[in-house]
């Protein structure tokens, strides 16, 4: 039996246009398409043995043991792995970050992204990179955008292309070098999200705004699309603040209410806003969480930067350039 031992690396992305919602949860097909950019500074390292020795999978992440829930999620992906390869081997797993710890800035999309490059390589699988996007999915919606690099379009695939699972993956729009954009993360507080992605999607539906948000997405990811291969930030700015504010319009709006913001988080929006309308290149995108993305090109992140240093209620920063696809270790 050849070692069926591999090693992948994977960068988080930042949603530039909003992933919120599902159509389908299990197969996890989005209610509508997404844009990002992937994250270079931040990586998930993860090596995926399948053993014999066996009797369960064991998953370690940042060198602790995971909690039931990540390991039952886990272990559900590797199922996916195993019966595409037809192999019953338990695994383990384990898996790094290279994020600062207590940042807030943990994330699903390049732990799924390194975890299905891994599992494949491990099983013997030779998957093409929208293979992999796609498994990824399953795993978690947002690392189907980790697995190609650059600037990365999740085609929602809906009724229009058949609606079928198998065209719902992330594709390169544009490489990492094409626009040298910077995320400077405010961070405002580090502490665990108190509703995750998984149960705010199932949410999503419960708000009136969510089907004006889902109908009117088309044309801000065109938009979005069309200012990234254009390299024009004033439109990118625009519409990126617009989409993440619908998102959060949908959160506020659902039953339960999920109200992410805390005080800073604001107040680094109207700073953002009153920046950019003096003519500094800079704007705001916020997840599923408090902590603010201020988007800006690299010539201005020095300033913006120093900005945001000063304002109160930022516990610290962290800055990343647009990086590349999943790969595996050699
Ligand atoms: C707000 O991909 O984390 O970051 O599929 O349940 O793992 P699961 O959800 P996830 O959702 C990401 C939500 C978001 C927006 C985005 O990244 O597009």
């Amino acid at each position: 039996m050849p070692e069926q031992r591999a090693t992948a690396i994977a960068h988080p992305n930042i949603a530039l246009i909003k992933y919120w919602g599902n159509r389908d949860h299990a197969l996890r097909l989005p209610a509508n398409s997404s844009l990002s950019m992937n994250l270079a500074a931040l990586a998930t390292t993860t090596t995926v043995e399948f053993r014999s020795d066996l009797d369960a999978d064991s998953v370690t992440i940042d060198d602790a043991e995971a909690t039931a829930s990540a390991r039952e999620r886990v272990s559900t992906h590797l199922d996916r792995v195993r019966a595409l390869a037809s192999i019953q081997r338990k695994a383990s797993v384990i898996s790094r970050n290279n994020f600062p710890a207590g940042t807030g800035l943990a994330s699903s999309a390049s732990a799924f992204a390194a975890l299905t490059v891994a599992a494949c390589a491990a099983a013997g699988l030779q998957l093409s990179t929208d293979a992999l996007s796609r498994l990824a999915r399953r795993g978690s919606g947002s690392a189907c955008r980790s697995v190609p690099g650059g600037f990365v379009l999740w085609d929602a695939c809906g009724a229009d292309a058949g609606g079928e699972d198998n065209c719902s993956f992330g594709r390169t729009i544009a490489p990492p070098d094409h626009w040298d954009l910077r995320n400077v993360v405010a961070i405002v507080e580090s502490a665990h999200k108190a509703a995750g992605s998984t149960e705010g999607h199932a949410i999503a539906e419960t708000s009136p705004f969510q089907a004006v948000r889902v109908a009117s997405t088309p044309e801000r990811l065109e938009r979005c699309r069309a200012a990234i291969l254009a390299r024009d930030f004033p439109a990118l700015a625009d519409v990126i603040e617009q989409d993440a504010l619908a998102m959060h319009a949908v959160m506020m709006t659902g039953t339960p209410s999920l109200l992410y913001w805390r005080p800073a988080t604001l107040a680094v929006m109207q700073a953002v806003r009153a920046w950019r309308a003096e003519g500094l290149a800079v704007a705001f995108t916020i997840d599923a969480g408090p902590n603010v993305h201020c988007i800006c090109p690299a010539e201005s992140s020095t300033q913006v930067k120093h900005l945001i240093r000063a304002i109160p209620g930022v516990e610290r920063i962290f800055t990343s350039g647009v990086g590349g696809g999943s790969y595996l270790l050699a």
